[in-house]
This record gives structure tokens, sequence and C-alpha cells, in this order.
């Protein structure tokens, strides 16, 4: 069971993907995070064709962004991870290198192409989820919501293939738009989400969310 006061989904690490541009920016999505009730928060750069990151830059990027928030008194600890998104650009590699940082226990962040389901190439993602299950660590599905090429049957071949499934903070108050957040109800009916992370990228999202009161319960 993951710690409700860990924000297991973010991009706060400055200057490694598409979330915080720069160590402020960092510092102040971190501030937004204490202020929901984060205690704790899973650093997930993308690991994707546009961001091909690796471990030892994003462990030394977190490590410096941790002895900052220290030095300004944020009680925020982080985790260095990834998100990785399954394509041929980078999956393959990313396994063959070993290049997965789990955290709480064996977790791993793992994507879908979000738009186009022709991206994921040959990759068949419930043998992958099994194959890191078979590895010793639990998948956790990003934002399942966001996948509208997904049908209900696949949702739920994802699922018994055995990843989690975390659910975006703002999917259901219309963050990505109305489809979005229909299909997130249809997934709440369903009971399938396990977890919840903010994917928090920008003070944009952090606005949005405090536009309809989020805290973490
Ligand atoms: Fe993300």
């Amino acid at each position: 069971m993951i710690d409700p006061g860990t924000d297991c989904h973010c991009h706060i690490l400055p200057g490694l993907d598409d979330g915080a541009g720069s160590l402020e920016e960092s510092i102040a999505l971190a501030r937004r995070q204490v202020s929901w009730g984060f205690r704790k928060a899973v650093c997930t750069s993308h690991r994707v064709g546009k961001y091909p990151n690796v471990p030892e830059v994003v462990i030394a990027t977190c490590k410096k962004l941790q002895e900052e928030l220290e030095k300004r008194g944020i009680p925020l600890e982080l985790t260095p991870s990834m998100e990785y998104r399954l394509i041929p650009e980078t999956w393959p590699e990313t396994l063959e290198k070993g290049w997965l940082l789990p955290w709480e226990g064996h977790h791993i962040l793992i994507e879908l192409p979000i738009h186009k389901a022709s991206r994921i190439g040959n990759i068949v993602p419930e043998d992958e989820i099994k194959r890191l299950l078979d590895m010793g660590y639990q998948p956790v599905l990003a934002h399942p919501e966001r996948y509208l090429y997904l049908d209900m049957d696949r949702y739920h071949s994802l699922k018994d293939a055995g990843t989690l499934f975390q659910r975006n903070v703002g999917s259901l108050e219309g963050m990505y738009g109305e489809a979005v957040s229909v299909r997130c109800e249809a997934l709440l009916a369903e009971n399938l989400f396990d977890m919840i992370g903010t994917d928090l990228h920008s003070e944009h999202y952090a606005d949005f969310f405090d536009s309809f009161g989020f805290k973490v319960s």
C-alpha cells in the first residue's frame, strides 16, 4: 500500500523533461506539494525518445534539489525515479542496461503512448508487465484514463496482467478535457484505480488543483 502522503508521480526535477525548467521552479512546485499535504515525492522524470534520461543524472539532480529543499526548510523527501514509456526507442535499452529506479519497495511507473497507439510498435504491454513482475518489480501504469484508444476489455487485460493503476489529480475535474474526465469516471466505477498522483509539471497544474481545493486525504 502506497502512503497517501507520497506523490508517486511528478516532474519537479529541473531541466530534465517538460516539467520544471529551473531550480527556482522546482522549489516552487515542491512548496505546492507540501501545501496539499504531501510529505514525500517520487520524482518521475520522463524516459522517452525526446527525454532519454539516464539514472546517474536523475539521481544527481534529485540529490541537489533535496539539498536545496533542506536549506530552505521545505519538508519534502524526494526519491529519484523515472516514468518509463513502453516504446521501442527507449524501453528495450532501459531493460538491457538495468536503468530501473524503484520506489516504495519495488514500484516502477510505466506509461503507454498518450495519443497514438501505433507508437508502441511491437511492444505488448501485458508482456512487459509480466516481465517486470518476474524481475521482482511492481509496475504501476500512469494515468490509464488518458489512453482513450483503450477499451474496457483492454483495461481489464492490463490489470489482470498485474499492473497497478495510478490516476492523475485533475483528470476527473477536466484537466485533460471532457473525454478523459468521462473515461476517468468509467474506470472509477469499475474500481480500477489503486493510487493517485499529481503528474505535476508546472504551476499551471498546481493552480488548477487549487481551483477545486485538492488536498491529500
Ligand atoms: Fe508524467
